[in-house]
């Protein structure tokens, strides 16, 4: 995420929106970097995210908490960036999120998008897929460019992540935490994340 927001350069003072914010980790690194003068809108579906994001973000007084459907975006003002992680994964018409974060967007403005190719990652060579309850399309990561691709909207930047490691390693206790099982010795292959950087024209 850091690597993404940098290529903005200063972002204070900057509205953003964070889609699909869950426990609100992307929301804070969002109110660090755009100061007491920005806004952050924290949009989640699960009501119960609206309040473990303002616990979350207590501190902030510019982090605004949303119950709502990625699908239905609607904000009170045009934002600078519409940023989410690990949203279109779990969406039945991730299209139509997209579009509603482009729309959200002022004309200059920005959309980062971040999101898993899952069964590319691998445990050894077994492929690391998450067919997980919640999750409609484990691969996403690899359309997202695709969805980007829509009049209007240029994209600047993309690439893909996959941190991996052998034995003892952060990869291997970052797996054992998401997946509540051990890891073996093998080799691990985090699921690649694709990260675009997309310009509103
Ligand atoms: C895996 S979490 C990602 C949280 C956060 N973006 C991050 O990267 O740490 C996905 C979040 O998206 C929310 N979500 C799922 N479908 C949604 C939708 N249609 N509209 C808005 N939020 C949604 C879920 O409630 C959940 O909090």
């Amino acid at each position: 995420m850091a690597a993404a927001l940098e290529r903005l350069g200063d972002m204070t003072g900057f509205r953003c929106v964070d889609v699909g914010a869950g426990g609100g980790d992307v929301s804070v690194a969002l109110a660090e970097l755009c100061g007491e003068r920005g806004r952050i809108y924290a949009v989640d579906i699960d009501p119960v995210r609206r309040n473990q994001i303002a616990t979350r973000a207590a501190r902030f007084s510019q982090v605004i908490a949303l119950t709502q459907a990625a699908e239905e975006l609607t904000l009170p003002e045009p934002v600078d960036l519409a940023f989410c992680r690990f949203l279109l994964l779990a969406v039945h018409e991730p299209g139509l999120v997209v579009e509603r974060m482009v729309a959200a967007t002022r004309s200059g403005g920005w959309v980062i998008i971040q999101e898993p190719i899952t069964s590319a990652g691998r445990i050894g060579r077994t492929p690391l897929s998450m067919e997980a309850p919640g999750v409609t399309d484990p691969d996403i990561g690899a359309t997202v460019l695709e969805l980007l691709s829509c009049p209007g909207v240029e994209i600047r930047e993309a690439w893909v992540e996959s941190p991996a490691g052998i034995g003892d390693s952060a990869v291997a206790h970052y797996l054992e935490a998401m997946s509540d099982s051990l890891v073996t010795d093998e080799q691990i292959v985090l699921p690649p994340l694709l990260t675009a950087i997309a310009k509103v024209l």
